[in-house]
């Protein structure tokens, strides 16, 4: 049985102050919910007062990217030790906007992914087709390739730890959502593939769609066998709308 993750990832939006204010307002609207678990992305600069808030509450915090070096001289990065010390319990690794505007590589993805499970934050490894690979029908070979690379260094042991979030690139931030069927034939690819890898311990990975998802379509994508959760970037920037989505059932 997987519990489904519902996260919010808000990118580069929020100073601390709104973060706090998104957080006092978000958690009386989800008092009640059991059976899910809910984590929030914010900036760097809001991880420890978002993670002050939600203490005790079972709220994660990811952060949403991080350096695979334990420290050193790379101006501008932090480390998984760091994120973890603010208060993270997740760190998002591999977002196409990092992939695509950061040059961050599958290789790289690979060594993020080892090093977050090495400070005991949870991983969530994006991986996802831009629109001309879909069109080239290409789909499943950059999506394997992308999550053999990220999930190279994890042994079948520590997979269960692991959140993979397939994000379609063409359906981020474009109101273009992947339709429930088209998401699920990509979900049960990648866990098949997965269970090439992991055996048994595939089955209790939990695989999340990303990609303009909203309070109207999530209900649909959740009744997918192989959809577990959402990643979630416009619609979890307003307490309102991300509760909706949280509350999908
Ligand atoms: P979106 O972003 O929900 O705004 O499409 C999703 C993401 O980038 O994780």
């Amino acid at each position: 049985m997987r519990v489904p993750v519902i996260a919010g990832n808000w990118k580069m939006y929020k100073t601390a102050g709104d973060s706090a204010a998104f957080v006092r307002a978000f958690l009386p609207l989800v008092a009640g919910v059991r059976g899910v678990e809910i984590v929030l992305a914010p900036p760097f600069p809001s991880i420890a007062p978002v993670a002050q808030l939600v203490k005790g509450t079972g709220v994660g915090v990811a952060s949403q990217n991080v350096h695979f070096a334990a420290e050193g001289a790379y101006t501008g990065e932090i480390s998984p030790f760091m994120a973890a010390d603010a208060g993270a319990t997740h760190c998002i690794v591999g977002h196409s906007e990092r992939r695509q505007y950061f040059a961050e590589s599958d290789e790289m993805a690979g060594k993020k992914v080892r090093a977050v499970l090495s400070v005991s934050l949870t991983p969530i490894l994006c991986l996802g087709e831009t629109l001309a690979e879909r069109e080239a029908g290409k789909t499943f070979e950059v999506v394997e390739r992308q999550l053999l690379a990220g999930l190279g260094a994890v042994s079948p042991a520590e997979g269960p730890r692991v959140i993979v979030a397939y994000e379609p690139v063409w359906a981020i931030g474009t109101g273009k959502t992947a339709t429930a069927p088209q998401a699920q034939e990509v979900h049960a690819f990648l866990r098949l593939r997965i269970r090439r890898l992991w055996k048994d311990a595939a089955a209790s990975v939990r695989i999340l769609y990303g990609g303009s998802v909203k309070p109207e379509n999530i209900s649909s994508l959740m009744s997918q066998a192989d959809i577990d959760g959402a990643l979630v970037g416009g619609a979890s920037l307003s307490p309102g709308s991300f509760a909706d989505i949280v509350k999908f059932h």
